[in-house]
């Protein structure tokens, strides 16, 4: 099963978890970046309204992908508008699985979760697992059980 994570991190900590994830799995990664950067204000609004952002050329087809892996930091209580910029741009995507990564600081994960998911799931692609790992945490090298859990569960996917 060839398996992407696919990521977005402003502050490097969403890149931290999506490494590990990737390296568990063997996975490529692919960073998604914004074209242009915005001031905390523009970011937290575009989040909270679930707008896009220019993103730079990425991989977005998913014709020789089986998973996608999505991770992305929360903003404003939901996902980024740079992540939200890339759902809306994947092709060869319908009738794949995914899983979700979300990272904040305390709140919001659920939420951002679910925006993801319905995102995905509209553009044919099915839910298979998600995670949330906490800022503090990941500062305190604390997170691996949380990352070891969610990468068995993209493993399971093979069995
Ligand atoms: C514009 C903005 C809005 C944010 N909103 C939230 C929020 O609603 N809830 C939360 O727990 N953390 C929030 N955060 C904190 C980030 O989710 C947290 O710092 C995360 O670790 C950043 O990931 P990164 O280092 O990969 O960019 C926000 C950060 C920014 C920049």
């Amino acid at each position: 099963m060839k398996v992407m994570v696919a990521y977005f991190s402003w502050q490097g900590h969403t890149q931290k978890v999506a490494e590990e994830v990737a390296s568990m799995l063997q996975a490529p990664l692919q960073r998604i970046e914004a074209k242009k950067d915005s001031n905390i204000a523009i970011k937290g609004m575009k989040a909270y309204f679930g707008l896009k952002t220019d993103i730079k050329p990425c991989k977005t087809d998913l014709d020789d992908i089986d998973h996608l892996v999505i991770a992305t930091p929360v903003w404003a209580g939901h996902s980024t508008p740079i992540i939200n910029k890339y759902i809306s741009l994947l092709t060869n995507c319908s009738g794949k699985s995914f899983s979700v990564l979300v990272e904040m600081r305390d709140s919001g994960g659920d939420k951002t979760i679910q925006q993801i998911r319905k995102a995905l799931e509209n553009k044919g692609m099915a839910f298979v697992s998600s995670a949330m790992t906490v800022e503090a945490e990941v500062d305190a090298d604390n997170f691996h059980e949380t990352v070891s859990q969610f990468v068995e569960s993209i493993k399971n996917l093979e069995n």
